[in-house]
């Protein structure tokens, strides 16, 4: 059993810097874009058998410390009723957006029986990997601005303007959607995910006295009602530099940090929380020289072998050379 990355979300000491990325599974790999001719993302993320070949697919392929279950955020809101599909190119767009308060009605509560083709993909793995399985949610923010937007959105203005026009309603949404993650967590817990990280991808949009007041106090309702699964908790946003004290204050073992705030300037404030991140994903397309001389300089910047763990700052870019990323990971582990 490989517990390298395991052991970093202690904070232990580790001989090997431990490597995974975001978005590793069902990227560009050869046997996943064999598996999308024929069946749509959704269909493979409801196919245990082939949800755990592309889970795996990475760990061969790339050599990297952990395998995260290959699945969707989308999927919980799917399973509280919300019809979408994943378009090409697109990303999730939904028949019907959240348009007033009276539409949250339309939103059912989570039962993991809905979900039981996770579960079953996570067996699968914990029976044919030696790496640790990782378990995700999105974050009830980043759930929230899909089911307002009704589709991905880079402004994210109907999902603010909902907010701050109706902010009781926006708390009843948080609310629900936050029993949500931690039901839906807790079933991939049982299922046997040894580690799980909450995406709140988009929450850098907002004010730092917006996330204060509207988004962080369900983030700590969510952590404080995991901490009893006893697996380790990842907490992931991107743009989060300029809210990061409250950003890294939940009750988490591992903070995720993207490229605009340095390793350095995140271990000062998120104190013995392990960090996770934070390579620009562009440079994963620039020549090798400069990707290790990146790697060099953010290691200069905190000790890679303690309470550290490897990633992107953000999801791997269809574009990556798989041959590049499975050099990087090699070199992540000589150093
Ligand atoms: O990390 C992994 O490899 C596991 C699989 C995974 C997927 N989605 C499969 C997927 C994970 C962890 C996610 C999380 C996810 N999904 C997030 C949070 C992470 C992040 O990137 O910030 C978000 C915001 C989504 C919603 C979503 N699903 C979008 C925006 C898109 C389209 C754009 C994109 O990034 O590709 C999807 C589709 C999707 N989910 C694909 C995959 C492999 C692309 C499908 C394809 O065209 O082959």
């Amino acid at each position: 059993m490989n517990d390298l990355f395991l052991r970093a979300t202690k904070g232990e000491k580790v001989e090997r810097t431990p490597v995974w990325f975001m978005r590793q599974a069902g990227r560009s790999l050869p046997g996943y874009r064999k598996l999308r001719e024929k069946y749509g993302v959704l269909e493979l993320t409801q196919n245990s058998e082939l949800a755990a070949q592309v889970s795996i697919e990475p760990i061969e392929l790339l050599g990297v410390d952990a395998s995260i279950l290959f699945a969707d955020i989308m999927l919980l809101p799917m399973a509280m009723g919300v019809k979408l599909e994943i378009v090409e190119n697109v990303g999730p767009v939904l028949s019907k957006a959240i348009d007033t308060p009276q539409d949250i009605r339309e939103l059912g509560d989570f039962d993991p029986k809905d979900v039981e083709f996770l579960q079953q993909t996570i067996r699968i793995l914990r029976e044919r990997l030696e790496v640790p399985v990782i378990g995700f949610s999105g974050a009830p923010f980043t759930l929230a601005s899909y089911l307002i937007e009704g589709r991905p959105s880079r402004t994210w203005l109907k999902t603010k303007a909902f907010m701050l026009s109706h902010p009781k309603e926006w708390d009843r949404l948080m609310t629900l959607l936050s029993r949500g993650v931690v039901e839906y967590l807790r079933a991939q817990v049982a299922a046997g995910a040894q580690a799980v990280q909450v995406f709140d991808s988009w929450v850098g949009a907002l004010s730092p006295a917006q996330y204060r007041e509207q988004v962080l106090p369900h983030m700590r309702r969510i952590f404080a009602s995991l901490k009893g699964s006893k697996v380790p908790r990842i907490h992931f946003g991107t743009n989060t530099a300029g809210i990061f004290s409250d950003f890294s204050s939940v009750d988490a073992e591992v903070i995720g940090v993207d490229w605009r705030l340095s390793l350095k300037e995140a271990k000062k404030i998120a104190g013995k929380k392990a960090l996770q991140g934070n390579l620009d994903p562009a440079v994963l397309l620039a020549p090798w020289k400069t990707i290790t001389k990146t790697v060099d300089a953010a290691f200069a910047e905190i000790n890679p072998k303690r309470g550290y763990i490897f990633n992107l700052g953000h999801g791997m870019p269809p574009e990556a050379d798989d041959a590049v990323v499975r050099k990087l990971v090699q070199y992540v582990h000589s150093k």
